[in-house]
């Protein structure tokens, strides 16, 4: 247990630097990793688009993560508080960062249940009924019960996790399943990488070619770079609240964002391949690509195999997806809870019960949009309210947090408080490049993809 800065409130924190390294890496290794970043690697030309997302991360996305965790260790608050922390005209910043969680959570447990539902499916129904080039996703997705029961399950799991507490429950999972997670993933590619024809869809996936480059592929880079890294939407903050001083931001940063963007790899080494394998050419697999390509084309590529062993690998994939999506929803509930927490003081038990209800309620409004409600098409005939919530998260909201947050930071509390933060505990040999990417690089960046990409679709 630590004090809290202002408060002097106790709170709950990390039992060690390994224990917080590894709970970031689990809250940034998720669906983002496994099932968006692979789908917009084929969408966007491969490997411009893997070069482009590199860099974002090496540059903006260390930096950002470094800066939220510095602030959630100075002020020993969640988002909210962190920033209310320096002058309550500041509280709407927090209270934005805090919305996205709230938009994400419960599509976000969506996906894991499609996701629970296929690990399970390779057991009970076999690999050639998933295999049947979309039927099964799109009858399963609008069913009216069957959506909503697995949805159920993956929640379930998750508040059990959640209501075990900060080191008996997510520590402990992350320990076991993170592990789990790389063996499978180096295992699942390799193997898709002797499927035969699927060296060259690695080549599309690793070769750049730059006459694909698109100010339209920016903000996807962009807007996949903060949901993966779980950046510009406090949590973050909140899990840098839970870090000792002794313990150094800067080289667990790195490490963070380094094993996040190995996994985004090693995930489209798998997928990209396999795509390519199933629909035979760059322009197919760019058509195609969307968020059921995990769903639809994957499945159709394991079933090539002979029976019994794309039982195996289905399942096997679809289990590692599922432990990649446990973790980061735990995380995202984890930071509801203590937003909730913080803003109404009460206890902890209680706020996880009106996380839970909200979750649960909303999650059955967004995934009705498949079914029931499926007359709602908020972004354009075929899309869905799922669809409209990762827009208006990813694309519209995080990079006007992520704005936001930097300008605040760089000109307003002026960086000095978080760089003595991080001196705190190691040295700090990238400052200046760090002050001038919060101050300058960033915001202009960010504001000027946003103007060009977003303003126009809104707009109409
Ligand atoms: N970063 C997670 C992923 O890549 C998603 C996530 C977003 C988790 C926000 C926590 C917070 O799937």
């Amino acid at each position: 247990m630590m004090q809290n800065a202002k408060t002097g409130a106790q709170r709950a924190s990390w039992s060690g630097k390994w224990a917080f390294i590894l709970a970031a890496a689990a809250s940034a290794v998720g669906l983002g990793n496994l099932w968006r970043f692979p789908y917009l690697a084929a969408k966007y030309g491969g490997g411009v688009f893997l070069l482009t997302y590199l860099v974002l991360v090496l540059t903006f996305g260390v930096s950002m993560v470094l800066l939220e965790t510095a602030l959630g260790r100075r002020t020993r608050l969640s988002v909210i508080g962190a920033f209310r922390f320096f002058g309550a005209k500041f509280t709407f910043i927090g209270v934005l960062g805090a919305a996205v969680p709230f938009i994400i959570t419960p599509y976000y447990c969506i996906i894991g249940g499609w996701v629970t539902k296929y690990a399970v499916g390779y057991i009970a129904n076999g690999p050639a009924a998933l295999a049947d080039g979309g039927d099964f996703f799109t009858g399963f997705i609008s069913s009216n019960v069957e959506s909503y029961l697995w949805m159920f399950v993956f929640m379930a799991a998750v508040f059990i996790v959640v209501s075990l507490g900060v080191q008996k429950g997510i520590e402990k999972a992350n320990l076991i399943m993170m592990p789990a997670l790389i063996i499978m993933a180096i295992g699942i590619a390799l193997f898709t990488l002797t499927l035969p024809g699927a060296l060259d869809g690695a080549a599309y996936y690793i070769v750049p070619d730059f006459s694909k480059f698109s100010p339209e592929l920016v903000i996807n880079a962009l807007g996949q770079m903060f949901y993966s890294l779980s950046i510009a939407m406090g949590i973050m903050i909140t899990y840098g609240s839970y870090m000792r001083k002794e313990d150094s931001l800067t080289s667990s940063v790195t490490r963070i964002a380094g094993f996040d963007f190995g996994v985004s790899f090693l995930a489209g080494l798998m997928i990209v391949p396999a795509a390519f394998v199933a629909l035979g050419s760059a322009e197919a697999v760019a058509g195609n690509a969307g968020p059921s390509l995990m769903f639809i084309i994957l499945p159709q590529v394991f079933n090539t195999l002979d029976p019994s062993f794309a039982t195996v690998v289905g399942f096997l994939f679809f289990l590692l997806v599922l432990f990649a999506a446990l973790t980061s929803a735990v995380s995202l509930t984890e930071a509801l809870v203590s937003i909730v927490c913080d803003g109404t003081r009460l206890s902890r038990g209680k706020s996880l019960t009106i996380t839970i209800v909200f979750i649960v309620i909303v999650g059955v409004v967004v995934n009705a949009g498949y079914n029931s409600l499926s007359f709602i098409e908020p972004l354009g005939a075929g899309s869905s309210l799922l669809d409209f919530m990762d827009f208006i998260s990813n694309s519209v909201l995080m990079p006007i947090m992520a704005i936001l947050t930097c300008v605040f930071v760089g000109w307003i509390i002026k960086p000095k408080p978080l760089v003595d933060e991080i001196e705190i505990s190691s040295e700090f040999k990238a400052e200046k490049a760090w002050v001038a990417m919060i101050k300058y690089i960033a915001p202009i960046l960010i504001a000027a993809i946003l103007i060009t990409n977003v303003l126009p679709f809104i707009i109409g």
